[in-house]
């Protein structure tokens, strides 16, 4: 079967990719022609790991090809999945133009029958309204279907959440699309992966609910984290307690800086949005938002107070991304701390594994450093922000000899707190009381 993936974004080119290691005949189209040349040839825009090798495999094999021309997109393919982007405006809804644009175009094209698919995060409703576009701008009428098959991967290990996915999302209104959606899938079933068959208004409310869900879990537990470091609790053994409930799960429940990314702070906002438009507050979406601006914020007064003042310190920075194995900068608080830092009067030295370049350029005031030992030289205090594996076993002695004092800020609870005390560390984290004599008080 012939599919097309339209946008090469992280969706769509990991979609392309694993619909090409299913077996199926994948075109990914964008209409960026100088990206998709560096696709022919291999070369993946953004980090992901194994997309790279994914994307060279299904080249090699013949079932991944790459083209900027929509008409040849459209006209090969039964099934086009729309993966463009759905950017936040002003005031938190999302940006539909480029998905109506997209639209259009399919409609353009058309000569035989096609499912339409939206993987993009789209508000409830959407789904009939590429139908009316599309059904408007049909240069030869012909029939298609349209099918709401949000997508759930997480950066960092979007292959592995592709292939092997919790649940299969369908919404559609005709069992002929029901029936080549999951002949796409076909493999999934293979490893019993379940699948939900729905309307197309519950596939899309599926998407926003699941992720505003997590965002929740995570303001939650921040909360409580917060409220450990008042009443002299430990956040980690808290919520290892409040996990082993199944109803609770472990899962989303790593207490830290708050989280960033390109999906949860948009998909609450829209949301709060839906909301608004149908006359239905998402008060804890709303909040779950609130909560997470707070603890960017409290995060700098932090080491604020660690330090007795930001004037004229220098801090280390290791990991900017919002979260390991990606490059991507989109709201991540390692940023957003970086600057209230610098706002304070602080000097930054920064290392991240894939995003130093890109972060350097957003803020200009960082101070790019070759590794996480040359972050350290010279600091008044070093500050782990983004957990990335290299991270995990840091050599304290050397960078004892290299501070100019020994506090370390442990953003992401990495670390057990009495070890690197006793290596002769100011250790704070999040959630659970510091350790060690504090140098900046004496
Ligand atoms: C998220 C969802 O997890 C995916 O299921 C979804 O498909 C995706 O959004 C999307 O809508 O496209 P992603 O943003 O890639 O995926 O990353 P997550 O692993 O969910 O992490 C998001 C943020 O939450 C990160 O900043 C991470 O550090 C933070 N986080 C996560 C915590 O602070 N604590 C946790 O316990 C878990």
């Amino acid at each position: 079967m012939h599919i097309s993936v339209i946008g090469t974004g992280y969706v769509g080119l990991v979609t392309g990719a694993c619909f090409a290691e299913f077996g199926l005949s994948v075109t990914c189209m964008d209409t960026d022609a100088q990206r998709i040349g560096k696709l022919e040839k291999g070369e993946v825009p953004f980090f992901e790991p194994g997309l790279t090798e994914l994307v060279h495999k299904g080249i090699k094999e013949n079932h991944l090809t790459f083209t900027s021309n929509l008409p040849k997109a459209v006209e090969d393919a039964l099934v086009i999945f729309i993966a463009v982007g759905t950017p936040p405006r002003a005031d938190g809804s999302a940006d539909l133009s480029y998905v109506e644009e997209v639209g259009r175009g399919i409609a353009q094209h058309m000569k035989s029958y096609k499912v339409i698919a939206t993987k993009s995060t789209v508000p409830v409703g959407t789904g009939e309204r590429i139908r009316q576009v599309i059904k408007a701008h049909q240069t030869t009428p012909c029939r298609f279907d349209m099918v709401s098959n949000p997508e759930f991967l997480r950066e960092g290990s979007a292959i592995e959440d592709f292939l092997r996915p919790n649940r299969v999302v369908i919404g559609a209104d005709s069992d002929q699309a029901v029936a080549i959606m999951k002949d796409l899938y076909r493999p999934l079933y293979l490893i019993e992966t379940p699948f939900v068959i729905t309307d197309i208004a519950s596939a899309e409310m599926i998407k926003y609910a699941s992720n505003a869900f997590l965002a929740t879990k995570i303001s939650f537990i921040n909360e409580i984290a917060n409220l450990c470091e008042k009443v002299g609790a430990d956040v980690q053994v808290v919520a290892k307690g409040m996990g082993l409930d199944r109803r609770i799960g472990p899962k989303f429940l790593h207490a830290g800086p708050g989280f960033g990314g390109s999906c949860f702070p948009k998909d609450l906002a829209a949301l709060v949005q839906i909301g608004q438009e149908s006359g239905e507050r998402m008060e804890i979406a709303a909040k779950a938002a609130e909560v997470n601006d707070r603890q960017r914020r409290r995060m700098v007064e932090k080491i604020h107070a660690a330090l007795g003042g930001l004037k004229g310190k220098t801090i280390g920075l290791l990991g900017l991304s919002f979260k390991p194995n990606t490059n991507d900068l989109r709201e991540s608080p390692a940023l957003a701390i970086a600057e209230g830092l610098i706002e304070k009067g602080a000097a930054i030295r920064a290392y991240d594994p894939e995003g130093l370049e890109e972060a350097t350029k957003l803020l200009p005031g960082l101070q790019a450093c070759k590794d996480a030992y040359d972050a350290a030289q010279g600091t008044d205090a070093l500050v782990l922000m983004t957990e990335w594996n290299q991270f995990r076993n840091l050599d304290f002695v050397h960078i004892k000899q290299l501070a100019r004092q020994p506090i370390f800020v442990d953003l992401r609870n990495v670390y057990e707190p009495d070890r690197i005390a006793t290596l002769g560390f100011h250790y704070i984290s999040v959630g659970r009381p510091p350790r060690g004599p504090n140098p900046a008080a004496s």
